[in-house]
């Protein structure tokens, strides 16, 4: 259900395992996952200090987005796994982790690029709303708006004075 650093100040939450996660146990392992790799990179972040799990952790047929009830059931979990991990910035890939996080009234084109404080149990990160690496592939002319997303996750960090090499 989840890869990366359990310790990191940073997590990142897509949508749901695609084939290639479902078969390696991973989140973001197949092709979204090598570019969310990249963006990642392109502000010194890996692995090694972020934190990276799914909306829903089983892979719907087809490879259709979950359903509303689906992530309802999931939502206990993934908001106490939020908790547990307790992290200071919470990135959210894709309009499936903004509407289960911040509301289903929103759209992610509006929402993208805006930091939002809400309290998710005991814990308080500040999130920010992205555009999901697999939507990028698609649709490649809108990568200028992720790496704007990007630069305010890297000054985030620097004022928020969290050490990478953890
Ligand atoms: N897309 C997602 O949302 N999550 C993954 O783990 C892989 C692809």
């Amino acid at each position: 259900f989840a890869d990366g650093n359990p310790n990191a100040s940073i997590m990142v939450i897509g949508e749901g395992p695609g084939a290639n996660e479902d078969k390696e146990g991973k989140p973001f392992v197949g092709r979204a996952g090598k570019l969310l790799n990249k963006m990642l990179e392109s502000i010194n972040l890996n692995r090694k200090n972020v934190y990276i799990s799914n909306v829903v952790n089983f892979r719907p047929p087809m490879n259709r987005r979950p359903t509303d009830k689906e992530i309802l059931r999931y939502l206990p979990f993934l908001k106490k796994h939020i908790e547990i991990i307790n992290p200071k910035i919470l990135l959210l890939l894709g309009s499936t982790a903004l509407n289960a996080l911040i509301g289903n009234e929103i759209v992610i084109s509006k929402a993208r690029g805006k930091w939002v404080r809400k309290k998710i149990g005991e814990t308080n990160p500040e999130l920010i709303a992205s555009f999901h690496p697999a939507f990028l592939m698609r649709q490649p002319d809108q990568k200028k708006y992720a790496w704007e997303d990007l630069k305010m996750i890297k000054r985030k960090i620097s004022a928020l004075k969290i050490k990478l090499n953890d």
